[in-house]
């Protein structure tokens, strides 16, 4: 078959990351007689520096036109919160989520056997392993709701950031949640804030409709601090994680690096058409940039979760996180994941030790 992708390489790291996963996906072109056609899209920070706006027009379009598309990182000081939103990456980031419809965000956070040491639990915690599906909501709450800021007469500059959720997207993000969990370990654990917050207390009342409705699943509701502590107590008991959009984002972090590290994870987020995004749960830590230092591997097990879900090609992802795995067994380590003493390897080495397992 062939595949039309939109690579959206992005600042910091992403090029380099990008670059070889795109080598990777290519060899498994060849193994498994696929061809793919890759389209840059001009997204971030780099977007601001050539035409002046972090999401240039024409952006969602050219994306659609493609049957998947892969981002590695967008971000970085030289855009930062002091410059106006257009200019800004995040805000090029959010509005690509939502003008493309990704409401659902996967984020599976893994133990891989090989870096068990770089586990920072406790060696009983991490021996009970670690398997877990985060399902974060993506285009709504406070991430999308009304911003404000005025002047107040008495206590200086106010501002407010709305949090709103609709019954409707609350459904069809449980929903999915649901969905993932029938195809894993059946259980859903759902998190929230009821104790205060309103939009929580309609989330849940719709979780537990919706939970009606899957009785072979099991369910359980978790409020959001608590989760914040059961992710490092005991992140075994967990299968799909369902939350909504910045519980998703905190909780994500957390979750990936009890797995050892942030430079491990992928995402995919989706909506209910095509087509997906796939992107790495990390940023673009421009400290490194550059330098041939970076984990490629978030980047490349993205692919993977692309050809899985976007092209249905699950033994070309499982041949990507086999190969991952290989080259993890084999010692190879970046340096986010070195431990003490181990020889370390650059972001083209990765690449490569990961190809030659293909
Ligand atoms: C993430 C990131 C983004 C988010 C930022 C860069 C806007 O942290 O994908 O988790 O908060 O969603
Ligand atoms: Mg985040």
């Amino acid at each position: 078959m062939h595949y039309k992708i939109a690579l959206i390489r992005g600042d910091g790291i992403g090029p380099e990351i990008v670059n070889e996963t795109v080598k990777v996906m290519d060899k498994i072109g060849e193994k498994f007689g696929h061809t793919f056609e890759y389209g840059d899209v001009l997204l971030g920070g780099c977007a601001t520096d050539a035409v002046g706006v972090s999401y240039p027009d024409g952006t969602a379009e050219l994306c659609k036109s493609c049957d998947a598309v892969l981002l590695g990182a967008v971000g970085g000081p030289k855009w930062g919160s002091d410059k106006p939103a257009e200019q800004r990456p995040e805000t090029a980031l959010l509005a690509i989520r939502k003008e493309l419809g990704l409401y659902a965000n996967l984020r599976p956070a893994v133990l891989m056997p090989a870096l068990a040491d770089a586990c920072p639990l406790k060696k009983e915690t991490a021996e009970r392993g670690i398997d877990l599906l985060m399902v974060r909501e993506l285009t709504g709450g406070i991430y999308f709701g009304r911003r404000d800021r005025y002047e107040t007469p008495d206590r200086g500059v106010e501002c407010t950031d709305l949090m709103a959720y609709s019954e409707k997207e609350i459904e069809r993000i449980g929903r999915r949640a649901f969905e993932m969990a029938r195809l894993r370990r059946r259980k859903v654990s759902s998190v929230d804030k009821a104790n205060v917050l309103e939009t929580s207390r309609l989330w849940r009342a719709v979780m537990h409709r919706l939970a009606e409705e899957y009785p072979d699943v099991a369910y359980e509701d978790v409020l959001v601090d608590n989760c914040a502590m059961q992710l490092v107590r005991d992140p075994g008991q967990f299968d799909v994680v369902v939350t909504e959009n910045m519980f998703g984002d905190i909780l994500s972090d957390e979750a990936s690096m009890i797995t050892g590290s942030i430079g491990l994870l992928p995402s995919a987020s989706m909506g209910d058409g095509a087509p997906a995004l796939y992107e790495p749960i990390h940023g673009s830590a421009p400290d490194i940039a550059g330098q041939d230092k970076a984990n490629p591997i978030a980047t490349i097990l993205s692919a993977a979760m692309m050809f899985r879900y976007s092209f249905q090609l699950s033994a070309e992802a499982d041949a990507i996180e086999a190969a991952v795995d290989k080259a993890l067994a084999e010692g190879w380590r970046t340096a986010d994941i070195a431990g003490p003493g181990e020889a370390v390897a650059g972001t083209q080495k990765m690449g490569q030790a990961i190809r030659d397992n293909i």
